[in-house]
C-alpha cells in the first residue's frame, strides 16, 4: 500500500480522470474525498471506492467559488482530521477559435480551471503548511505545453497550471511540501470525445503510440507523486501522451 492512510482531496473526481485517480489512491490505501458538481457521477464514483473497502466521503462544491473550497477543506478535516494529497483536477472546456470565442467562454474556463485551482490551493496549502507536510499535482495538459485550435482560454490556464506548481514548489519546498503536475496527452474521457471525429481521427495519427491513453495510465502516475517513491521529485511536469509533444 503506497499510500496508506494518506488523505488524498481529488478535485473533479465524479469522472474521469479524477474518478480514477480517486480509485487508484483507494486501492493503495488512501482515503478519499470525492468533489464534483454532479451528484449522480459523485455517487457512481464514492460507490467504487466503497466497494473496494476504502474509507470515503464526498462533498458537491464548485473550485470556483472560494466559500464553498472552504467547506469542502472543512468536510475534510471533519472527515480524517488532516489532508497530505491535493489532486487539482478539475476543469472544463468551452472550445472555439480565437475569433469567435466569447468572453464569456474566456470567463467560464478561467472561474474553474484557473481561480479555481487558486482557491484549493490557497486553502487546503496552508492547511498543509500548519501540518509540516503534503503533495500537491497540478493535472495540467499537453495543449498548456505547446497549444490548441481552438483553446486560448483552456491552453492558457493549463500552461498556468505548471508555473503555479514551479512557483509553489519554491514557496513550500522547505514547508515539507512538493508540488508538480502531470500533463495528460489525449485521453479517452467524455472531454476528448466531444471533439469532431475528423480532427480525433487526425490527433489519434499523431501520436506515436497510434492511440489516445486512458484514465488510468495518468493516475498511476498521479499514484507515483503522491508517493514516497518519488520523495525528490519537485517542480516537475510529467508528460503522459504517448509521445505527442516530443
Ligand atoms: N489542428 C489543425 N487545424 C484545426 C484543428 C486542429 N486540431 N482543429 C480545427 N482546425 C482547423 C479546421 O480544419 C478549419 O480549417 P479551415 O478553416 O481551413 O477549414 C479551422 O481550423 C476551423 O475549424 P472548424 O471548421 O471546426 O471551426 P468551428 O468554428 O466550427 O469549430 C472548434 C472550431 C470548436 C475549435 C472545433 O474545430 C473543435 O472542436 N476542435 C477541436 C478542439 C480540441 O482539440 N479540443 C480538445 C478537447 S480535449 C481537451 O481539451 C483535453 C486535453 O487536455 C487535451
Amino acid at each position: 500500500m503506497r499510500l496508506a492512510n494518506k488523505v488524498a482531496v481529488i478535485t473533479g473526481s465524479s469522472r474521469g480522470i479524477g474518478r480514477a485517480i480517486a480509485v487508484a489512491m483507494a486501492k493503495e490505501g488512501a482515503k478519499v474525498v470525492v468533489n464534483g458538481g454532479n451528484q449522480k457521477a459523485i455517487d457512481e464514483t464514492v460507490e467504487m471506492i466503497r466497494a473496494l473497502g476504502a474509507e470515503v466521503i464526498s462533498v458537491r462544491a464548485n473550485i470556483a467559488d472560494y466559500d464553498q473550497v472552504q467547506m469542502l477543506a472543512e468536510e475534510a478535516i471533519k472527515a480524517f482530521g488532516r489532508i497530505d494529497i491535493l489532486i487539482n483536477n478539475a476543469g472544463i472546456t468551452r472550445d472555439a477559435m480565437l475569433h469567435k470565442m466569447t468572453p464569456e467562454q474566456w470567463k467560464e474556463v478561467i472561474d474553474i480551471n484557473l481561480t479555481g485551482v487558486f482557491n484549493c490551493t490557497s486553502i487546503i496549502g496552508a492547511i498543509m503548511r500548519n501540518q509540516g507536510s503534503g503533495n500537491i499535482i497540478n493535472i495540467s495538459s499537453v495543449v498548456g505545453l505547446y497549444g490548441n485550435v481552438g483553446q486560448t482560454n483552456y491552453s492558457a490556464t493549463k500552461g498556468a497550471m505548471i508555473s503555479m506548481m514551479k512557483t509553489w514548489a519554491k514557496e513550500l519546498g522547505r514547508k515539507g511540501i512538493r508540488a508538480n503536475a502531470i500533463a495528460p496527452g489525449f485521453i479517452s474521457t467524455e472531454m476528448v470525445e466531444t471533439i469532431p471525429e475528423n480532427i480525433l481521427d487526425g490527433i489519434k495519427k499523431s501520436v506515436p503510440i497510434g492511440r489516445l491513453g486512458t484514465a488510468e495510465e495518468i493516475a498511476n502516475v498521479a499514484v507515483f507523486l503522491a508517493s514516497d517513491e518519488s520523495s525528490y521529485i519537485n517542480g516537475e511536469t510529467i508528460r503522459v501522451d504517448g509521445g505527442l509533444y516530443t
